[in-house]
């Protein structure tokens, strides 16, 4: 137990020195931080004891002369101190939000190279949680943690310097109540410790759940799932009250019972001052001065058991984040090697995949596309037609086999190089919010505006746009939800098209569109597979038929293959699949 105990405060001191290496860069500022910080400390400690000066040798023997030469010494000295802070707080706030900025940068370009797998077991509203609320809570640990500690402890320790040289008696008396302070702030820090966790995890799920709901609000409402879901709801939500009242708690019972403690010190001080007083024991400045240190004696105390939760609290999240970064295993491993221009021929070698271990989506695939060629896919739904596509890209990694382009086996090209020759138009589009005009450029400086429209009048697509409120200025909200399916369809093939790839994989959307936009869609897939391989999942005929060989592919294999005239012919499954489906 115990050794279980000195591991785990190891561990956390290795965070925490992790931590602060995150501050390294701003190395220097630290350093400034903590000195201003001593020093502001150093100049609140002698505070009383100016007045002990004014009272003793000003007021009680009536120097009155002297009065204003000491306002002003007293003036400058608050105005030092107040400055000091000034400066103090900007200085840490800033190094902590620098600090916070680098982090924030380091969590989000992680998040953009995890593999897809990843985030397929991952909840968005939990990535979102790690990489805004965790990583504000490392910010209280710089801002308000780790230089304050150090000022407080300065401070504590001046202060009593101070008191213990005045009178040693008056010190021991009020340092009566620190072990049962002590022994409070340990109490509460544990408790806040305990209840911290918890606390964060009541927040992710509760982002979780809203992020999702907020989504799919159209399912909600679609099926009366309002009452359900706010039952669901209130569920997650009591739950993250539950957890946030029970770590106030620690704070509402901790403030009132140290207040409690201080003012039971400042009695004692009092009772005992006020008798050695009428013996003449002690000057009337010196009680004065004494009952200001204990008023700043007992500041740093009360706040360093809040600052100390800071920095747990910082650590907490801290390991969070450090969790999230230090999985390398999601991480896309790729080579170095760049692809040459690509040609464009695809071949699949007996390739196997599957998304969950041993659950295989794709059972020895083998084709062999040569450049130019158009292949279609066709197969019942989750047969594995959007995987072929996706592998392709490299998207997910299959396991066995072997996918080759120009003869290249993808495994050996830098990825990043194979993906910008291959366009791949999903099924599903997604749009980001802001213009259309950003959504098909993607601020990609190459396409610039006159690709663009070259691309949108060359697939029919620009009369459309044009006809948007704005152009290629139209603002697509979130998801492009305000466009129809057709629309967001023609502006990806524009996408696709504008970043002319030698490669076209095309997932066509299922859903019937009006007639108009059809036909506008029909043109704009021919020209865009128009002199590049292409790899079409199809459901329109004319695609179809088209096509230079068609792959049949049932449960991950490939049940037939051929043309039209041949599949037609021969009166197996893609005759059938087109008697039943396709015709229609
Ligand atoms: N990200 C994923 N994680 C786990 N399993 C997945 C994932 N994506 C797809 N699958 C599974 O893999 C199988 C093949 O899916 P795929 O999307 O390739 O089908 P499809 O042929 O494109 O179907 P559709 O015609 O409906 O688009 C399905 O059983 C599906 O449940
Ligand atoms: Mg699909």
């Amino acid at each position: 137990m115990k050794s279980n105990k000195a591991e785990k405060s190891a561990s956390q001191w290795t965070l925490f020195k992790r931590i602060l290496s995150l501050a390294k860069f701003q190395q220097h500022w630290m350093i400034l931080a903590i000195f201003m910080t001593i020093f502001q400390s150093v100049i609140t400690a002698f505070q009383p004891y100016l007045y002990k000066m004014v009272i003793d040798s000003v007021i009680i023997p009536k120097q009155f002369h002297l009065l204003e030469k000491w306002a002003l010494i007293l003036l400058g000295w608050l105005l030092l101190q107040a400055a000091l802070g000034f400066a103090n707080s900007y200085l840490s706030e800033s190094i902590a939000q620098s600090v916070i900025l680098k982090l924030r940068q380091y969590v989000y370009d992680h998040l953009t190279r995890l593999k897809l797998s990843f985030y397929d077991k991952t909840p968005v509203g939990t990535a979102v949680t790690r990489s805004i609320s965790d990583i504000q809570t490392i910010t209280d640990l710089f801002s308000s943690g780790v230089i304050t500690i150090a000022g407080d402890l300065i401070q504590i320790v001046v202060i009593l310097g101070c008191m213990f040289y005045m009178d040693v008696k008056l010190t021991l008396i009020t340092l009566t109540v620190v072990p049962l302070l002590l022994f409070a702030a340990n109490r509460f820090r544990k408790g806040i410790r305990d209840t911290f966790q918890d606390v964060r995890n009541q927040v992710a799920k509760l982002n979780a759940f809203l992020q999702e709901r907020i989504t799919g609000m159209q399912m909600v409402q679609l099926f009366n799932r309002e009452k359900e879901e706010m039952r669901r709801f209130d569920q997650i939500n009591q739950a993250h009250r539950d957890a946030n009242i029970r770590s106030i708690y620690y704070y509402a019972i901790f403030f009132p019972i140290v207040e409690v403690l201080v003012a039971c010190s400042f009695a004692l001080i009092v009772w005992y001052g006020s008798g050695a007083l009428v013996q003449g024991s002690i000057e009337f400045g010196e009680l004065t001065a004494f009952i200001m240190f204990i008023n700043l004696f007992f500041r740093p105390v009360r706040a360093i058991a809040d600052r100390f939760n800071n920095i747990q609290m910082g650590i907490v999240a801290a390991d969070r984040i450090f969790k999230l970064i230090d999985d390398t295993d999601n991480i896309e491993a790729t080579s170095e090697n760049l692809a040459p221009v690509l040609q464009g021929g695809v071949t699949f070698n007996d390739v196997w995949f599957a998304y969950q271990q041993n659950d295989w989506v794709l059972k020895g695939i083998s084709f062999d596309l040569s450049q130019g060629k158009t292949m279609a896919i066709v197969g019942a739904t989750g047969s594995g037609k959007t995987t072929i596509a996706a592998l392709v890209n490299q998207l997910y990694q299959h396991q066995q086999g072997d996918i080759l382009l120009d003869g290249l086996n993808i495994k050996d090209l830098n990825i990043t190089s194979v993906r910008q020759q291959i366009a791949l138009v999903l099924q599903d589009v997604f749009l980001f919010s802001g213009s259309v005009k950003d959504n098909i450029r993607l601020h990609h400086p190459e396409i610039d505006i006159e690709k663009m429209i070259n691309a949108a009048r060359s697939i029919g697509a620009y009369e459309f746009i044009e006809k948007l409120p704005g152009g290629f200025d139209y603002n697509v909200m979130e998801r492009g939800m305000t466009l129809s399916l057709g629309q967001r369809q023609l502006i990806s093939f524009i996408r696709a098209l504008a970043f002319d790839p030698r490669i076209i994989l095309l997932d066509e959307a299922t859903s019937s569109i009006d007639t108009e936009t059809e036909q506008l869609i029909q043109k704009a897939i021919d020209r865009l597979l128009e002199g590049r391989t292409a790899i079409v999942i199809a459901h329109r005929l004319s695609t179809i038929a088209k096509a230079d060989e068609i792959l049949v592919l049932d449960k991950g294999t490939v049940i037939e293959r051929g043309n039209h005239q041949q599949l037609m012919s021969a009166g197996g499954h893609y005759a059938h699949l087109y008697e039943t489906q396709i015709r229609d």
